[in-house]
């Protein structure tokens, strides 16, 4: 990717990049939608990528191009807004409007070309990609020092308070702590994490993109975190609780009664369960139970489906084709409504899979789905030039 962003950066701006960045995406194994309730999600970084080529400006303009995007973005630093007129430019200005929020002066601008091999809208966070990029790249270039969880909570900050999604903060952990083979035991209560090795033998993860673009801020994102609001508030004073996750799987014929709406009902047992099947798989992979392991994640999907409402019907079709054609579990990850799903499937019998699952796909849909195997990757990269 390097040499063609150098290439577009000198050809743009007549001078040479400081510095390369990169930012991988995410899958998450186990553990949806629990981020905004404050529970347990199990992520990982995948080795898909948007890169940059950086340097300074002697002025006070934000100057981003994307190889990936048809127009450029220049704004100045002192009067960044959230604008329909700097389109994709929003994700990454709003890492600049937060850190002078903040209280940061950042004394010149910068000039940044952008280019991703992250499907976008695919439910493999490349907007959390770009948000945490873009915020490695402004601490390292005005000399902010940032833990890597802080650059997560910095772009987690900047999606909610500048992009206008209610999301949790598991896409941006799961990128800024990326760590070759590890999956990411992340506890959304007070942000701790615990690095763990998930052994699935001979089975392999592959990812399935739908390549159905959505839009998170208009999807019933917002929504489902309204709902689980709603529940809480519902369910505080018979509850010593502050948020769903605290509840337990006993509590649930409790909490029934209690809520009397079925849907918010179905939304608290999809939270309360889901954070048990992220206990259960973790307890699954230290007795190297694939099996049980491949369980959790079917009922996981189920439900996200029937409880939680989130799958859609090309993800639906991708599990039952996916479970057809071997896959011993698959879940959509993500957000869901269209993105993407992730499948356990013998190594050996890859290919096939491939193949057959593209083919049903294609004919049902008439679109081609991206099947990928994750290669699970480091978080944030720089390298100078
Ligand atoms: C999106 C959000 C995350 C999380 C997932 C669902 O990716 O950005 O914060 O809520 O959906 O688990």
């Amino acid at each position: 990717m390097a040499s063609r962003l150098i290439y577009t950066y000198q050809n743009t701006f007549h001078n040479r990049p400081e510095k390369i960045f990169m930012a991988p995406c995410r899958i998450n194994l186990i553990g949806e939608h629990t981020d905004y309730n404050y529970g347990l999600a199990l992520p990982a970084a995948i080795s898909k990528y948007i890169a940059a080529a950086v340097g300074k400006r002697n002025d006070r303009k934000i100057h981003l191009k994307s190889l990936n995007k048809r127009y450029d973005v220049e704004v100045d630093l002192d009067s960044i807004s959230n604008s329909i007129e700097n389109g994709w430019g929003n994700y990454p200005l709003g890492i600049f409007w937060v850190l002078q929020k903040r209280g940061h002066k950042l004394p010149f601008g910068l000039n940044i070309v952008y280019q991703s091999n992250v499907p976008i809208a695919s439910g493999l966070s490349s907007s959390a990609a770009l948000l945490n990029l873009t915020a490695f790249i402004a601490s390292t270039m005005y000399d902010i020092p940032l833990k890597p969880e802080e650059i997560a909570l910095l772009a987690h900050q900047s999606e909610t308070e500048f992009n206008g999604l209610q999301c949790g903060v598991m896409d941006e952990f799961a990128i800024a702590l990326g760590k070759k083979d590890k999956c990411i035991l992340l506890d959304c209560k007070d942000n701790s994490f615990e690095y763990k090795d998930i052994d699935f033998k001979d089975y392999s993860l592959a990812v399935i993109v739908s390549n159905v673009r959505r839009n998170l801020v208009v999807s019933p994102y917002n929504t489902r975190v309204e709902e689980c609001k709603k529940a809480v508030e519902l369910l505080k004073p018979h509850f010593n609780i502050q948020s769903l996750s605290d509840l337990k799987v006993s509590d649930l014929e409790k909490c029934k009664e209690i809520i009397g709406d079925d849907v918010i009902y179905r939304r608290v047992r999809h939270i309360v369960s889901e954070n048990q099947r992220v206990r259960d798989f973790v307890e699954s992979s230290k007795n190297g139970d694939v099996n049980k392991m491949a369980d959790i994640l079917n009922k996981s999907h189920e439900s996200l489906r029937d409880d939680y409402e989130v799958t859609g019907e090309y993800l639906d079709y991708i599990h039952e084709i996916s479970l057809k054609y071997g896959a011993l579990g698959e879940r959509m990850t993500g957000a869901g409504f269209g993105g993407s799903s992730i499948a356990l499937i013998k190594k050996s019998e890859f290919e096939t899979f491939k193949e057959k699952v593209s083919r049903d796909y294609d004919h049902k849909f008439g679109i081609d789905p991206l099947i990928f195997l994750a290669d699970i990757c480091d978080g944030l990269i720089v390298k100078n030039l």
